[in-house]
């Protein structure tokens, strides 16, 4: 490779890190695993980071429709500039099956994907909210 070609790469690699994170990476200023102190009487600020969960329909391939949206009983987590949810993983069985990177204000809380659920039992979703910390919950499928 030679000097222009490697700064030509150099170029590319700089420009690929800015678009894979567009946020500031210090707004993340709690990443906590949390937890809700009594599930029977969550309070609103908990059940506005737990995610839900929502199986669909199988298509015609195989997959299902998993939707993930945080958080739960119509209490959706606010995207402010300073104040937003900046990922949602989707473990199947604990496997990792899907994530997503979001941006403050332009997009909330929500992931949408398409999994072979052919013998899972548990699907997990983890929220993570850049001032509140890390939000599981799982679902048991029959
Ligand atoms: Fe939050």
């Amino acid at each position: 490779m030679n000097r222009r070609e490697a700064l030509k790469a150099a170029a590319l690699a700089a420009m690929a890190t800015t678009v894979a994170s567009a946020y500031d990476e210090k707004l993340i200023v709690n990443r906590t695993k949390m937890k809700i102190a009594d599930p029977k009487h969550p309070t609103k600020a908990e059940l506005k980071h737990t995610p839900e969960i929502t199986v669909g329909e199988k298509d015609a391939a195989g997959y299902t429709l998993v939707e993930v949206t945080v958080g739960q009983e119509g209490i959706i987590h606010p995207s402010k500039a300073d104040h937003w949810i900046y990922e949602i993983e989707l473990f199947a069985d604990g496997k990792a099956v899907d994530k997503v990177s979001l941006e403050p204000v332009i997009s909330r809380g929500y992931l949408g994907s398409r999994v072979k659920l052919d013998g899972i039992k548990t699907l997990t979703a983890v929220a993570k909210c850049n001032l509140h910390g890390d939000w599981e919950s799982s679902v048991t499928l029959k």
